[in-house]
């Protein structure tokens, strides 16, 4: 598995990608041996027609076998796969259409901007937390629409048990631009700088916390700009460092894929799958959908920390071993980093959106910053408690 011509010493850097074993990865063509239980495979992308799959679903050894399907196919096969029908009561995704619309009508009335992490203002409209917002406001609709055996299965067969669903409703306007390829979180939303910090073996650990999916919520033909995807992509190891090259990109491009949806359909797909949302050239279609992104159980500590009331108590003493000269740069970091969060998420995208990047800034960045500039105590924790409520839920 190890490629010396792309991980030196451990990392991964986007100079040292080549593009001839990427486009030999994303050569391969999958053959129904490899997918039993599918209805179909589409443009190299099995299909699964989920009513038809429900006594199996239902089964729990049936369930477990076509659970490794789907988990061999996220991780060494086409990385992605649809499950027709996965909600097949068009009536309550009609009704969570409905409460979301409001909810978009009562958000740009209070002036939210809905900063996007890749797409340019006012051609889509953005629902962060959709899912806690479609329960509060209904949650019966709420029920009936995650009632869902086949998406739990999903989500399990990748993360296992015990997963965390967030949801993000995109709604993309005829007009809408295409998105430029890309991978999904938690690499995927980290500078080109910031991915590169990370050693090799979490860029191979990044995709297997998170399962990327989608529901839609009303047909959508392939003018619509549903979603460009390249099979395989993900197998590409060192993809979070070469994704944003311009001869990875020319060749996602020139051999993505697109399917169309209907309504109740959903499409699952490994987080580092290249892929990027399409360009509503449709006159009419208003293409909303219910955008999932499900989480291991395992992304978190085993204590919670009052990181907070930890940085306001080491500020004083902090910026004085600083001013003092007692603490190297190297030893300030380590010390921020044993003290801080040092991670952007989870955040409340609300009030907390990516500004100026992917990922808001983080605790330990503010704590650093603030040291380095000398900024008094009151202001440090005027900063430390704004940031803290705006990620609050
Ligand atoms: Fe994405």
């Amino acid at each position: 598995m190890d490629n010396p011509a792309t991980e030196q010493d451990g990392y991964y850097a986007a100079e040292r990608c080549d593009l001839s074993e990427f486009a030999s990865l994303v050569a391969r063509q999958l053959t129904s041996a490899e997918v039993p239980h599918a209805d179909a495979i589409e443009k190299n992308i099995p299909v699964y027609n989920v009513p038809a799959l429900a006594d199996r679903l239902a089964e729990a050894n049936a369930r477990r076998a076509l659970m490794a399907e789907w988990a061999r196919i996220l991780s060494s096969g086409a990385g992605v796969f649809v499950l027709k029908q996965a909600l097949p009561d068009h009536g309550v995704i009609d009704e969570a259409t409905a409460v979301y619309e409001q909810i978009i009508a009562r958000e740009s009335a209070d002036g939210a901007e809905g900063a996007d992490h890749f797409a340019a203002a006012g051609s889509n409209d953005r629902i962060w937390n959709s899912l806690q917002k479609l329960c509060i406001a209904a949650p019966y609709t709420f029920i009936r629409y995650f009632a869902s055996p086949a998406i739990d299965a999903a989500a399990e067969a990748w993360l296992g048990p015990n997963y965390q669903i967030t949801a993000q409703v995109n709604l993309v306007h005829p007009g809408g631009k295409a998105q430029q390829a890309h991978r999904d979180y938690h690499l995927g939303f980290q500078t080109a700088e910031v991915s590169a910090t990370y050693p090799a073996h979490v860029h191979d650990l990044s995709p297997l916390m998170t399962l990327q999916g989608g529901i839609a919520h009303c047909d959508m033909p392939i003018e619509s700009g549903t979603t460009k995807l390249l099979p395989y992509s993900q197998l590409y190891r060192p993809g979070y460092a070469a994704w944003r090259r311009e001869d990875f990109r020319a060749h996602f491009e020139a051999y993505c894929l697109q399917l169309p949806l209907d309504k109740g359909d959903a499409i699952f797909f490994n987080p580092a799958l290249l892929h990027a949302a399409g360009e509503n050239r449709s006159a009419d279609v208003h293409r909303m959908v219910n955008l999932l992104q499900v989480s291991s159980a395992f992304g978190r500590a085993m204590e919670s920390v009052d990181r907070l009331n930890m940085c306001k108590a080491l500020y004083h003493p902090l910026r004085a071993a600083w001013n003092a000269g007692w603490l190297s740069d190297a030893e300030l970091n380590a010390v921020i980093a044993a003290a801080a969060e040092g991670y952007s998420f989870p955040t409340n995208l609300d009030r907390d959106p990516p500004t100026g990047g992917l990922a808001p800034e983080t605790q330990a960045a503010l704590l650093k910053a603030s040291v380095v500039s000398q900024i008094s105590e009151d202001d440090l924790i005027v900063r430390l408690d704004g940031q803290a409520a705006r990620r609050r839920p």
